[in-house]
């Protein structure tokens, strides 16, 4: 631990530059997520992410780059249909899997000759990736398995003690992780992880794309885990459940507006129940934003049991639904 800086959160660039070229790990933000971030090109400094994060060795890490520009660096091809995506959505919630160059070290990849890169649409971690000779790796910064932290002091919470410097760029305001589409080695392009920018909006621009979120053993994507972002709090869905089972319970509606939420609002009294929405404003993109941040704030509070309902499966809705399955599936 380094004690020329006093502050272990700060919204200054100069420690969390300091500690990289070090080849330590620093928490930075992106508009997705927060991100636990190294040097990418040094495997001593990966290697610290996978222990601060508790994280198997087999899951490869993204590689983040200040401008879309840099790809052809650390990929050795890149396909016509994966610049025109770059294009249209770099910066922005959208990671590419594509065949990597030989200064990206094995272990970012976990061994796959594909690397995943993004350019993350944040104007502090832009600044940061500009003022460092080397790109960064980073997984999202929680402790492997748990929800992903959507604000500097998420971060703390869990990895405070694990880390010398988490740069402060305020709340994330897409709240989702990057959408992940791989480019390998078939002609139609396809989506492993579903994520900030949506299938549809992918499809209007490069056209009809594949979809393979659900694998579970090896998966190319292990943000495909079925038990993935979860909390603590057990979660259940609000569907055919018995009116009776939901006296003196907390429920998170997605919206106040909800059929549901109308529907149970003229027993509110008789039932007793505690009522949080995912969005107050009826949004998918408020919804997604605050999606990480209720999940941890159930567990703060203590409350270890809760009925949800799920986001209208279209849209942002669907990545909210996966992480919302992928929540609810049992730790053991
Ligand atoms: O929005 C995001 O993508 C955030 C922010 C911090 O950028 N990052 C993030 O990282 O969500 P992580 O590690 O929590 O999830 C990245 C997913 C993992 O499921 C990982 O297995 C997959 O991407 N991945 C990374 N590199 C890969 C590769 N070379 N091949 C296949 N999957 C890869
Ligand atoms: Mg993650």
């Amino acid at each position: 631990m380094d004690h020329l800086f006093s502050t272990k959160i700060g919204t200054e660039l100069e420690p969390a530059i300091h500690f990289l070229s070090a080849n330590e790990v620093v928490a930075i933000p992106t508009e997705t997520v927060y991100g636990l971030a190294a040097n990418a090109l040094s495997e001593n400094a990966v290697l610290k992410i996978f222990e601060a994060k508790n994280r198997p060795h087999f899951n490869p890490l993204i590689v983040h780059i200040k401008d879309w520009k840099e790809a052809s660096n650390y990929a050795e091809t890149i396909p016509t249909l994966l610049s025109t995506l770059a294009e249209k959505f770099c910066p922005g919630p959208i990671t590419f899997l594509v065949p990597k160059k030989d200064c990206i070290p094995d272990l970012v990849t976990a061994g796959s000759p594909y690397v995943a890169l993004r350019v993350p649409n944040h104007p502090l971690c832009l600044s940061l990736l500009q003022q460092l000779p080397f790109p960064l790796a980073a997984p999202s910064a929680n402790p492997f398995g748990y929800v992903s932290p959507t604000s500097a002091n998420h971060v703390f919470d869990q990895l405070g003690n694990r880390i010398d410097y988490i740069l402060d760029g305020g709340n994330c305001i897409v709240g989702l992780e990057s959408t992940i589409i791989s480019f390998m080695d078939e002609e139609i392009p396809c989506i492993l992880r579903l994520g900030g920018i949506t299938k549809a909006e992918i499809e209007t621009i490069i056209g009809h794309v594949n979809e393979n979120i659900h694998q579970n053993s090896n998966p190319s994507a292990p943000g495909q885990l079925d038990q993935h972002y979860s909390p603590f709090c057990k979660l259940r869905e609000l569907k055919n459940v018995d009116v009776q089972n939901l006296r003196n319970s907390t429920i998170l509606f997605y919206s106040p507006e909800s059929n549901i939420c109308r529907q149970l609002i003229n027993q509110k009294e008789i039932l007793n129940y505690q009522a949080l929405y995912f969005t107050e404003n009826n949004t998918e993109t408020q919804a997604a934003a605050n999606l990480f941040s209720i999940l941890r704030d159930l567990d703060s509070k203590g409350i270890t049991d809760v009925y949800f309902e799920w986001a209208p499966n279209e849209g942002l809705g669907l990545a909210i639904n996966d992480r919302l399955t992928r929540a609810m599936a049992k730790r053991d």
